[in-house]
């Protein structure tokens, strides 16, 4: 391979979570490094058409694709989509995530199984059937690995989070679940990873970023000094999804500015 040779190329990859975002720019990421992509999305169609239209017109091959990720057979018909119109699958990126936030006291039930279903079950129905997919058809010339899969975790699967117990543990459940499956199927050739980014700069915590007050408190939390943005965790994903991570399985990557260094301790503590 030369070495401006797209990473990604000849390999088609799912995107849960895609209209907007990390998975929107992992989208677009993996798809310009030459993977054709299915771009899912749960509700907004538009912004998804709006995703695969960037991608068309820089280039690049993409469709998208409508899927619940805690609906079973709603995943089932998204990977066959995918299958039908591609041929095969070589990558994930399990990103489909959301946050619905109260204390303790106040926490619903239904707030924390709407959290766990997306966050967690999600997870599991679409690694479930990625792992399937990779099995069934052969090796790609194209990637050394048969299948590659990056799970959307956060630095909250290791700080807890007040307010936030549904997320905090979805995010410490989608790690171990992509350490046992990474440990159960790298036999089969197939690598699974982690993405934990910390805070970017998306919708999921627009209320906290876009006040003064709220983005100099969250500044504080964050060594490197400045907020992430998708292309922070799009990159990452690509690099884990490609040749170049292919020694590379069980392990979550932090994309966070330095986040998880206990800046607290910064001034000696
Ligand atoms: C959450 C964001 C938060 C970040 C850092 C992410 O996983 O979704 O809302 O800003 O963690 O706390």
């Amino acid at each position: 391979m030369t070495p401006f040779e797209p990473l990604l190329q000849g390999q088609t990859a799912i995107v849960t979570g895609a209209s907007s975002g990390i998975g929107a720019a992992a989208a677009r990421a993996l798809a310009a490094q030459g993977a054709t992509v299915s771009v899912n999305y749960r509700n907004s169609r538009d912004q998804a058409q709006a995703i695969v239209d960037a991608i068309r017109a820089d280039g690049g091959h993409a469709q998208v694709v409508q899927a619940d990720v805690s609906d079973e057979s709603d995943v089932e018909r998204m990977f066959a989509s995918h299958v039908s119109s591609f041929g095969r699958l070589d990558i994930l990126v399990a990103n489909a995530g959301m946050q619905q936030d109260a204390s303790i006291t106040d926490m619903t039930l239904a707030q924390w199984q709407a959290v766990l279903d997306v966050n967690l079950t999600g997870q599991f129905l679409c690694v479930r059937e990625a792992v399937r997919c990779f099995q069934r058809q052969k090796a790609s010339p194209s990637s050394r690995a048969r299948g590659k899969i990056v799970c959307m975790g956060s630095v909250h699967e290791q700080i807890p989070w007040s307010g936030h117990v549904n997320y905090a543990a979805s995010k410490g459940g989608t790690m171990q679940l992509m350490k046992t499956v990474a440990q159960e199927v790298a036999a089969k050739g197939i690598r699974v990873n982690g993405i934990a980014p910390g805070a970017i700069q998306t919708d999921i915590n627009e209320s906290v970023w876009s006040t003064p007050d709220g983005l100099k408190a969250l500044l504080e939390l964050i060594p490197y000094g400045r907020i992430g943005q998708p292309d922070d965790v799009a990159n990452a994903a690509v690099w884990l999804a490609s040749d170049q991570a292919d020694y590379v399985t069980g392990t979550t990557l932090f994309v966070d500015g330095g986040m998880c260094l206990y800046p607290a301790f910064r001034d000696h503590g």
